[in-house]
């Protein structure tokens, strides 16, 4: 399994802190936000990673990261030239890195402590194409993705912040995907927001019947407003001196 985190975006919500850095690398309480997606992959026994970001910042990851020697990995750098393009656009960067084989896929600003080896052992035995992740918490915000469920935990519906969420399930930014990911998002079209939406992309395995899911218990987007950046800086300083992180 081959690593893509994606670090690029305008983060418009967080200006000023965003208006001279990458958002993926403000700080979380001691460290730069993308080291948690870094150390997440390494938990997940990941070795090669490619990091897409924008053209102004690219270098500012490749000056603090290198080629990720100090976390025992490989990393590659893309550039997506687009940053409205949407999350299934910058994943097509990754199209040659991953050479037919599967990937996780992790947003940049998602910081989560659980055990996605796991997970990757799970997708690995049920020969399906896809999986995503999903966290209770309320969906009635409209910022998330929303997952419906059955009592099984089989995938029934994904929604882009519906109005009428069906489910308190969010869609987190993490995502594996087998070698045909990018044959599916070379069949998407962009949405009313003009992006390449991820959730059409999980709409395209679950209507094949190749979609699985798993629900985590912690989880934070760091990316999507002020409180949020906040309530990571806060909740990860617990996390570390509880040694949950
Ligand atoms: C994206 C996805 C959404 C998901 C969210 C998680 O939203 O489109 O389904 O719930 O990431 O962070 P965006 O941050 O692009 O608005």
């Amino acid at each position: 399994m081959k690593g893509v985190i994606l670090a690029g975006g305008l983060a418009t919500r967080l200006r000023p802190l965003t208006l001279v850095t990458n958002k993926h690398l403000l700080p979380i309480y001691n460290k730069p936000m993308v080291y948690y997606p870094l150390e997440a992959m390494v938990r997940a026994g990941v070795k090669e990673v490619l990091l897409t970001s924008a053209p102004d910042h690219a270098g500012h990851f490749a000056n603090l990261l290198n080629a990720g020697e100090e976390f025992g990995l490989h990393l590659y750098y893309a550039v997506q030239k687009d940053p409205k393009g949407g999350i299934a656009q910058a994943i097509e960067l990754a199209e040659k890195f991953a050479d037919h084989e599967p990937i996780l896929v992790i947003l940049g600003d998602n910081i989560f402590n659980f055990d996605l080896k796991a997970s990757i052992k799970r997708f690995e035995a049920s020969g399906k194409g896809a999986m995503v992740f999903g966290v209770h918490l309320d969906t009635k915000s409209r910022q998330y993705g929303v997952i419906e469920i059955d009592k099984n935990g089989m995938v029934l519906s994904i929604e882009e912040k519906p109005e009428h969420p069906k489910s308190d399930i969010a869609q987190i930014g993490v995502y594996i995907y087998d070698g045909r990911v990018f044959e599916y998002i070379r069949k998407l079209k962009p949405s009313e927001r003009g992006e390449l939406e991820v959730t059409d992309l999980n709409n395209l395995y679950l209507k094949d019947g190749r979609l699985m899911c798993d629900i985590i218990d912690w989880w934070i987007d760091a990316g999507t407003s002020f409180d949020e950046l906040l309530r990571a800086n806060t909740e990860v300083a617990r996390f570390v001196k509880e040694g949950k992180l």
